[in-house]
């Protein structure tokens, strides 16, 4: 017992300091409820679809999402467009084909095999347009920052005058959330910047929450299926555990108990 004491009374020292380094070091990042987070988590349809929007109407025109195709809108588990409105969207853009039978390349409406367009023609261009820094490809972005959404959506609504004795260059801004303060893309969102389709109001807090739930959604589009897959994992489990030990409560009780 004595030992068994001791062993919690070091289990709770270690965790205490684990956890005083950690608040020591960690930025607190804006905090918002996530409809996808949980055994249960799934993604908010309404809030996946304004997302786009913002995407498409404000993002898209320095940031790629390479790895998305316009029949993904329409497949389960994603915003969940009908298959006529994401075609409608997808001829909504020119992308390049060809060559055609003559060798030369030509334009045509975005069908649902399109990737996403790219804003640039290359990093080179992409770079020139944004004085030396890369906007990066977002297809994946949330996985490969740390802190994930709610970076993102930090990030988003971070942009603050400098404190004083900070000078900035020409084309950065200061932003509490950036990592060393300091970024190269100006504040992207302001109150009513676009306007949903859905009527609800486009603050920069919802435009940043729907943008960045539609980022978490593209960065792992099978989260729906794996919650499903585990919360039934879990009941396997649980059967398998009550048949084990009915099963071994049997098989012991033919075992004579000596007096
Ligand atoms: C005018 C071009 C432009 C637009 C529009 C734009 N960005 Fe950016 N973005 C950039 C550039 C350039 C960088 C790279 C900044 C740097 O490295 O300092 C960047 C970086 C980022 C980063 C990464 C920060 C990091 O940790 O490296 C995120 C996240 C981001 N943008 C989100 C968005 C979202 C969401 C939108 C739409 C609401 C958007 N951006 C619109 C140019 C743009």
């Amino acid at each position: 017992m004595k030992s068994f004491f001791k062993f919690l009374i070091l289990l709770f020292a270690f965790l205490g300091t684990s956890f005083n380094s950690n608040s020591a070091e960690k930025v607190e990042y804006l905090k918002t409820d996530w409809s996808f987070k949980g055994l249960f988590g799934k993604f908010d349809r309404g809030s996946l679809q304004r997302g786009y929007q913002v995407y498409t109407e404000v993002c898209s025109s320095c940031h790629s999402m390479k790895y998305l195709s316009y029949r993904n809108l329409a497949e389960k588990g994603g915003p969940e467009f009908t298959i006529e409105q994401a075609k409608a969207i997808a001829a909504s853009f020119e992308v390049k084909d060809g060559p055609n039978a003559d060798g030369d390349m030509f334009t045509r409406p975005g069908k649902l095999s399109d990737k996403f367009v790219m804003p640039y023609e290359n990093v080179k261009a992409a770079q020139a347009a944004n004085g030396g820094a890369y906007p990066p490809d977002m297809s994946v972005l949330v996985k490969a920052r740390g802190g994930g959404v709610d970076y993102i959506y930090s990030l988003l609504q971070g942009y603050e005058d400098p404190p004083a004795g900070i000078s900035l260059d020409d084309g950065v801004y200061y932003n509490k959330y950036m990592y060393g303060n300091k970024i190269k893309m100006a504040n992207q969102l302001s109150d009513g910047l676009v306007e949903y389709a859905d009527g609800t109001t486009a603050s920069v807090e919802q435009m940043s929450k729907d943008v960045t739930t539609f980022l978490m959604w593209a960065a792992e589009p099978h989260l729906e299926a794996r919650h499903r897959m585990g919360f039934k994992a879990i009941v396997y489990l649980i059967i398998l555990t009550a048949l084990v030990y009915f099963s071994m409560k049997r098989i012991w009780s033919r075992i004579e108990t000596e007096v």
